[in-house]
C-alpha cells in the first residue's frame, strides 16, 4: 500500500505518464499521483535518475516504471510512444514538464547557442509526444498538464528563449485545449514560480549546500517572499489532472507564492 499522506485516491486505476520524472517537480508529481494510487510511467533521459525515481516508489508501494526518452530526439519520442503502446491500451494523464534553462543575452548573441536545443526539448518535443499519444489519451478521455514558469508571464533579461517558450506553452494549451475538447481531452497549464529543484542546485559546486541555501531564501519577488518546493506544484498538477477540475480546460494555474498579478518588487 503506497504511503499517502493526502487521504485521496483520486488516481486509482489510472496511468500517468510524466516527462522529466527524475528530478525536482517531475520527480515529486510522479510520486504524488502514485500515492494517490496511478500507475505512473517516470520518462526520462537520465535513466539513473529516472530509475532511482521509480525505485522510490515501488519501495513505498506505488506502481512505477521507467521508460527512456530524449525529448530532443524525435526517434527517441517515436520509440517511446511504441513502447507506451505495447504496455498499454489507454492513457489517463500526461504531465509535459522536462525543460532545460540556459542563459543568453540578446545582444551578445548568446541565445543563439541554446535557441535549437531549448525550444527542441521544452516546446517541439512536447507537441510531438503528445501527436504520437493522443489516440491513447482519446481512449480515456484524459487529461494533460502542461508546466509552464511565471517566466512566461514576466519576461526576464537574459533569459529570453527559455521565457519565450514558457510564454509559448500557455498558447499551446490553449490550442490543445481546443483542439481536443471532443475528445473528452481537459489541457491545463501550471506556471510554477521559483522552486528548490536540481535545476537551481545540481550545477553548484556544493549541490547539497546550494539547497539548504535556497530553501531557506528570503525573496521579494512574491508575496509570500519564499521558494516553492516540488510538492507544492505537484498537488496544483493532481488537482488539474484530478475530476475536482472536470470543469477546468484551457486554463493556467499560477503557482508562485503570489507574484504574477500582484504588485510585487
Ligand atoms: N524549478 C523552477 O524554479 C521552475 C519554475 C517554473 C517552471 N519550472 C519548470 O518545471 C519543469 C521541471 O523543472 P525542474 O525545476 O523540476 O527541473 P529539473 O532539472 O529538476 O528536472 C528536469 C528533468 O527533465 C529531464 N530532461 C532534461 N532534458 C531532457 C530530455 N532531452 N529528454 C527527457 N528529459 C529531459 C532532466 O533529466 C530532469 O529529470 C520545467 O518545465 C521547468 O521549466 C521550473
Amino acid at each position: 500500500m503506497t504511503v499517502n499522506p493526502y487521504g485521496m485516491t483520486r488516481f486509482t486505476g489510472k496511468v500517468a505518464l510524466i516527462t522529466g520524472g527524475a528530478s525536482g517537480i517531475g520527480r515529486a508529481t510522479a510520486q504524488r499521483l502514485a500515492a494517490e494510487g496511478a500507475q505512473v510511467i517516470v520518462v526520462d533521459n537520465n535513466a539513473e535518475m529516472g530509475q532511482k525515481t521509480v525505485d522510490g516508489i515501488t519501495s513505498e508501494g506505488g506502481s512505477a516504471i521507467f521508460l527512456h526518452g530524449d525529448l530532443a530526439d524525435d526517434e527517441s519520442i517515436a520509440a517511446l510512444a511504441l513502447a507506451m503502446r505495447e504496455r498499454f491500451v489507454t492513457l489517463d494523464m500526461l504531465v509535459n514538464n522536462a525543460a532545460i534553462h540556459r542563459p543568453g543575452r540578446i545582444e551578445d548573441g548568446g541565445w543563439l547557442n541554446n535557441w535549437e536545443i531549448e525550444s527542441r526539448i521544452g516546446f517541439r518535443g512536447w507537441l510531438l509526444l503528445t501527436q504520437h499519444l493522443l489516440p491513447m489519451l482519446k481512449q480515456a478521455g484524459g487529461a494533460i498538464v502542461n508546466v509552464s514558469s511565471e517566466a512566461g508571464f514576466v519576461g526576464r533579461p537574459g533569459q529570453v528563449v527559455y521565457d519565450a517558450i514558457k510564454a509559448a506553452i500557455v498558447s499551446a494549451t490553449k490550442t490543445m485545449a481546443q483542439e481536443f475538447a471532443d475528445a473528452g481531452i481537459r489541457v491545463n497549464a501550471v506556471a510554477p514560480g521559483w522552486t528548490v529543484t536540481e535545476m537551481h542546485f545540481d550545477r553548484h559546486p556544493d549541490p547539497s549546500a546550494r539547497r539548504m541555501e535556497l530553501e531557506s531564501l528570503s525573496i521579494t519577488s512574491c508575496v509570500m517572499k519564499r521558494l516553492a518546493q516540488p510538492s507544492e506544484i505537484a498537488g496544483a498538477i493532481a488537482f488539474l489532472l484530478s475530476d475536482d477540475a472536470s470543469y477546468i480546460t484551457g486554463t493556467t494555474l499560477h503557482v508562485d507564492g503570489g507574484r504574477v498579478g500582484l504588485s510585487v518588487k
